[in-house]
């Protein structure tokens, strides 16, 4: 079974080739970070604009670095939500378009699912049941994944996301769009310990977290030694450290008790924060010291990618063809996780 999958949920174009018997065959991306970072955010229109026009062209770059034609597809698989409508409304109809015109199937996937599954692209695969860990820009959230389609959300954060949380910060730090990688970057140059954050929920039982509090924590540091003087180089990055570490260590305390919680041994970490090195090294340390192990996607499928969606796609489609038999265009901005069945 070969896939075709795209990703428009958001500020990245992408469409990748995956192939059942021979894995991920192709993967492209463009990413819109020049367009946005004037604005300091996303802006939905100029997101929905810019795929329409790098979006078909991308397809063809993927197509072509597979070696592979429309007749060698098995289906179309396409990000149905959670988004920004406009956004996912392009790559819904050019899915669903190109499904139709091929005569295959278009396969409707849950962005988040995708996030799940990238690290089954990897040769060094979790085996079912783990626990995940999903931050993303959007969503921080912890869950047992015990199969394809078989979610159980063992925590989320109450306000904002990591990710948020990273970029709030990085502005707060001054720090251009977008934020995560900027003050991760910044972060490398301090020294962690010169300022106290307080890690948001770590004390609280449960496996929900909270960041919005940190995030104000932030702020306030950064106001009142601005009240003195300008931030100098070294305070910022100071900042930045200790800020970060707080993020981390609230991750990987409720990581551990997830562990623990469910008795799973495999944790896998997946969204953008993933790509964070601090986390990364700090998660590798703390669970091979209980004898657990984490699992992570490449950096590059941390971030939105065609990869997971075409692969996420595939596997929804070879265990449940009949369920793509009808031909309908889905775009769910909103998209609860726990709303998937298994397949
Ligand atoms: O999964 P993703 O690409 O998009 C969403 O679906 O949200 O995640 C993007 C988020 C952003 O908030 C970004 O700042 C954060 O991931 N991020 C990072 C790093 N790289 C990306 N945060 C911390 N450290 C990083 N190295
Ligand atoms: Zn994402």
């Amino acid at each position: 079974m070969i896939v075709l999958g795209i990703e428009t949920s958001c500020d990245e174009t992408a469409a990748a080739v995956y192939d059942s018997a021979r894995g991920l065959r192709s993967h492209c991306l463009y990413s819109q970070v020049a367009t946005h970072a004037p604005f300091g955010g996303v802006v939905p229109e100029l997101a929905s604009r810019d795929h329409i026009r790098k979006l078909i062209p991308l397809v063809d770059a993927a197509l072509a670095s597979a070696g592979v034609t429309p007749s060698d597809l098995g289906g179309v698989a396409y990000t149905a939500g959670p988004g920004l409508v406009g956004a996912l409304l392009v790559g819904a109809t050019v899915g669903v378009g190109l499904a139709l015109g091929w005569g295959v199937p278009a396969v409707p996937v849950h962005h988040m699912e995708a996030h799940l599954l990238a690290a089954l692209l990897e040769a060094e695969q979790p085996a079912f049941p783990f626990v995940a860990l999903l931050v993303s820009g959007g969503h921080s959230m912890l869950v047992e994944v015990a199969g394809i389609g078989r979610y159980r959300i063992l925590g989320e954060t109450l306000d904002d996301a990591a990710g948020e949380a990273f970029d709030k910060g990085a502005k707060l730090l001054g720090l251009p769009y977008p934020g995560g990688p900027e003050l991760a970057r910044l972060a490398e140059r301090g020294r962690v310990g010169q300022f106290r954050f307080p890690r948001p929920m770590l004390k609280a039982p449960g496996l929900d977290f909270s960041f919005s509090g940190l995030k104000t924590a932030l702020a306030l540091r950064v106001r009142d030694l601005q009240a003195s003087a300008t931030l100098s180089e070294g305070q910022r990055a100071d900042l930045a450290a200790d800020y970060q570490q707080a993020i981390v260590d609230t991750l990987v305390g409720k990581s551990l008790r997830a562990l623990e919680a469910t008795g799973h041994r495999r944790l896998v970490v997946a969204g953008g924060v993933g790509a964070n090195r601090i986390l990364r090294e700090q998660l590798r340390e703390d669970l091979s010291r209980i004898g657990a192990t984490v699992y992570y996607p490449r950096i590059e499928f941390c971030t939105d990618n065609g990869a997971m969606i075409a692969y996420t796609g595939c596997q929804r489609l070879v265990r449940a063809p009949a369920a793509y038999s009808s031909v309908r265009v889905e775009a769910r901005p909103r998209w609860p996780l726990d709303e998937l069945t298994e397949p």
